[in-house]
């Protein structure tokens, strides 16, 4: 997990700021951002993140008129007000597949910032250059992501990289869940995801070409230049051009 929490409370504009979170999954971020925003509205598609994030607030005591969360598609809302601060931490926006889902997302920030309100995209900063990335990064590998014991045996999880679309660079990877009996496989689970990739160079101009203005920019959470660091963060606002 990024260490990102101290980056957002340190850049949300107000105590009293309203807070909109794109896929805010269990609520890692949202609570405690909680404390230094005045409301927080989470979106998520995941009825099972959401169970889990509600009952997280449902324990902290936190009443729906500090912060609430719904089901929604992050390409496609209206929740009918705007928010002085969006954010969608945890490369939320290379979930996104197609050309289609990218507009649809940045259209709806445009329909929900505020005047002066700021919101901050984040992908990762791929390790290979597109070329690289072609040629090395499937593998019918899978590798050991971590594992833990349980009663009578272990629960490992592993990457795979399944597959890519090498045109749109676009990756297929598998986390792998599996409960072992010893050496015995007694459950296996298989989460499936997409992780489209930016460069430093096609973040920033993605951003612009949909007619916002780049106020702040960032290559990682603890202070790294931007292209130069394992994270491509950028903060933007309504291009007044
Ligand atoms: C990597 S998790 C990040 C969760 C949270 N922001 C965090 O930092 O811990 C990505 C989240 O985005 C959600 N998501 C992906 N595509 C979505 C979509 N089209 N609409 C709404 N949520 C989406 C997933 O369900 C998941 O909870």
């Amino acid at each position: 997990m990024p260490n990102d929490v101290p980056f957002y409370q340190r850049l949300i504009p107000s105590p009293d700021a309203s807070v909109l979170e794109l896929g805010c999954g269990t609520g890692r971020v949202m609570l405690p951002l909680l404390p230094c925003s005045g409301h927080y509205h989470g979106l998520d598609i995941s009825t099972a993140m959401l169970d889990i994030c509600r009952r997280k607030l449902a324990d902290a005591g936190i009443p729906p008129s500090q912060a609430c969360v719904h089901e929604a598609d992050i390409t496609y809302f209206e929740l009918g007000r705007r928010f002085d601060f969006i954010i969608a931490p945890f490369r939320v926006l290379q979930n996104l597949e197609t050309d289609a889902q990218v507009d649809g997302l940045l259209q709806c920030v445009h329909k929900h910032l505020a005047p002066n309100g700021t919101c901050i995209l984040n992908v990762f900063m791929p390790k290979r250059d597109p070329e690289g990335l072609r040629q090395h990064w499937v593998s019918a590998e899978e590798h050991l992501s971590w594992q833990m014991p349980v009663e009578g045996g272990r629960i490992a999880c592993y990457d795979r990289r399944a597959r890519m679309d090498a045109d749109r660079l676009i990756l297929y990877p598998e986390l792998i869940y599996r409960l072992y009996e010893g050496d015995a496989i007694k459950e296996e689970a298989i989460l499936r995801f997409v992780m489209r990739c930016y460069y430093p160079d096609t973040f920033e101009q993605l951003i612009r070409d949909h007619g916002f203005r780049v106020v702040n920019r960032w290559g990682g959470y603890a202070g790294e230049a931007y292209g130069e660091g394992p994270e491509l963060v950028i903060q933007f606002t309504e291009s007044t051009e």
